[in-house]
């Protein structure tokens, strides 16, 4: 049975800079789902938030964060994690990730919403690609780490799943089935890190890629850690419009570098909204541009940079620049259409801050983490600070740990698919994948009411009975598992939804219009 003192199931900017610092105390096993580059880091384009340069502050990027996080942040995680931003960001430059710098060596910051100063390090519109790039050189040069490409995380092994219950539950390993051979795989672990990104493709339109389907809550769900603020779902405010690219983002950059957001009249609408304009935090803006399309009718609005001129264009956003002039839309000369479009998760599996889960033996880091920092809605560019950080912070942590002395557990049970035959009608799994994206859109989107939280609620219990059939019926893929933890992460965001009696943040419900004190704490639910 394989064996690892590190089990890290995702390849994004959190499960591979954990990886590269674990490889020192032990052997590591990177789980990964698709191919190794494929991860939600390597779609951002934004970039990273830390403070570099002499005129911004520690105490600015804070209050920046918790008046975006709508006063449901952590402070003292708040504090913490933007503290270690820097030095984060200077071991990033030393395994070689690129941040654009101006001719006198200092780095070309830009702006996003929400931001009181210039603080965004980015690698032109494409950071997380050059993240992902760097780190993933650096783990091939790491004999300590197996690298498990098209193999997707099934199920976490713990005592109580084993029904060894007389001892404190702990993680003892991790089912995992190989996409090529449908096999699945025993791997022997005392330490599992879920770095699995966030769930996106929950919802119908998303800026995220097919990858992002909750399955680190859904798996840590299932094993019994807490999750909390599941409610909050940012929806970005700039994704493209256009028949043929549903999930391209537009990045907040572009705003930050004077982008304008007008609605179809050419008419800028945001100063109707807020006082912060176009710069305003996401929720804000993403719920201004709903209620703008609600009022006019019109499809989508636009984001305008035309202004600052070709050159400054193409060399500030060349991702952006060729993906739209491929589809007809030359952004130096005419608008981009755009829509709000799910973007990320700020809750998750709750951690302390070191990505201690409520399961001994299990992290989350990263998306699929909710530490305290974003709170009701996350600030632009602290997520991937947010990775760093605690990456770091959990391998320091986990190489002290040692699991607990106990009684000698025999080798752990093989994957029994008893007699479950193939999937014979794919339709019904897409069908319900269908289904659970556009009831989430419709009932469960920027703006909601009670009524319709329970229509979806009613009709996802219902779905969730039909796909637990499918998963003790048939032999497991990856679309069927997938499956499995969309329906579960999509009523673990209804069922917090409903306990929020309030209007905060990201959640905004016309039912209950106010933020109120009696919910000025996270919603954590317990299996
Ligand atoms: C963007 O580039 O607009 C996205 C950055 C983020 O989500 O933090």
């Amino acid at each position: 049975m394989p064996t690892y003192d590190y089990v890290i199931v995702g390849s994004g900017i959190a499960g591979l800079s954990f990886a590269l610092k674990a490889a020192r105390h032990g052997t590591v096993a990177i789980v990964t789902k698709k191919e190794k580059a494929t991860s939600n880091t390597a779609w951002a384009q934004g970039g990273i938030a830390s403070v570099t340069d002499q005129t911004d502050s520690f105490a600015a990027h804070v209050k920046d964060t918790l008046i975006a996080g709508a006063d449901l942040c952590d402070e003292a995680v708040v504090r913490s994690i933007v503290a270690d931003g820097p030095e984060r960001i200077r071991e990033l430059m030393d395994i070689g990730v690129q941040f654009d710098h101006h001719a006198d060596g200092q780095p070309d910051l830009t702006r996003e919403g929400g931001h009181s100063a210039r603080r965004i390090l980015h690698a032109r519109d494409a950071t997380g690609r050059e993240i992902e790039r760097a780190l993933l050189d650096a783990v091939a040069a790491e004999k300590r780490i197996t690298l498990l490409e098209n193999h997707m995380a099934v199920d976490l092994i713990t005592h109580r799943k084993l029904g060894l219950g007389a001892v404190e539950d702990r993680v003892l390993g991790l089912y995992v089935l190989c996409e090529k051979t449908g096999a699945v795989l025993t791997l022997r672990t005392d330490r599992v890190i879920l770095a699995t990104g966030g769930c996106g493709k929950v919802y119908l339109y998303t800026t995220n890629p097919n990858i992002a389907t909750g399955d680190g809550v859904a798996i840590a769900w299932r094993a019994g850690a807490k999750v909390a603020n599941m409610e909050f779902i940012q929806f970005h405010p700039t994704c493209l419009f256009h028949p043929s690219e549903r999930n391209f983002l537009i990045t907040e950059a572009i705003r930050g570098e004077g982008g304008k957001l007008i609605g179809r009249d050419g008419v800028e609408f945001m100063p109707r909204y807020d006082a912060r304009g176009a710069l305003a935090p996401r929720d804000i803006v993403a719920r201004a541009i709903d209620a703008e399309m609600k009022r006019t009718g019109a499809t989508c609005v636009y984001v305008d940079i035309t202004h600052r001129g070709p050159e400054f264009i193409r060399a500030h956003f060349p991702t952006i620049y060729e993906r739209c002039l491929a589809l007809g839309i030359d952004i130096t000369k005419v608008p981009i259409p755009v829509v709000p479009a799910a973007h990320y998760q700020c809750g998750g599996v709750q951690t302390d801050d070191h990505g201690a889960t409520s399961l001994t033996g299990l992290h989350a880091i990263g998306e699929v983490a909710c530490t305290g920092l974003h709170g009701a809605n996350r600030l632009a560019s602290n997520s991937l600070l947010e990775a760093v950080v605690l990456a770091h912070r959990a391998a320091a942590a986990l190489a002290e740990w040692q699991p607990p002395t106990e009684p000698h557990i025999p080798d752990l049970p093989g994957w029994k698919s008893g007699r479950a035959n193939d999937v014979d009608e794919l339709v019904v799994i897409y069908h319900n994948w269908d289904e659970i994206r556009r009831l989430m859109w419709d009932y469960v989107g920027i703006v909601r009411t009670d009524k319709r939280l329970q229509r979806a609620s009613t009709r996802l219990r219902r779905l969730a009975e039909e796909v637990d059939e499918f998963y003790w019926d048939f032999k497991i893929t990856t679309d069927l598992l997938e499956l499995r933890n969309l329906v579960t992460v999509a009523s673990l965001i209804v069922d917090s939804a409903l306990l929020r009696k309030e209007s905060r943040g990201l959640h905004y419900n016309l039912d209950y219009k106010e933020q109120s004190e009696v919910f000025h704490r996270p919603t954590v639910l317990v299996r």
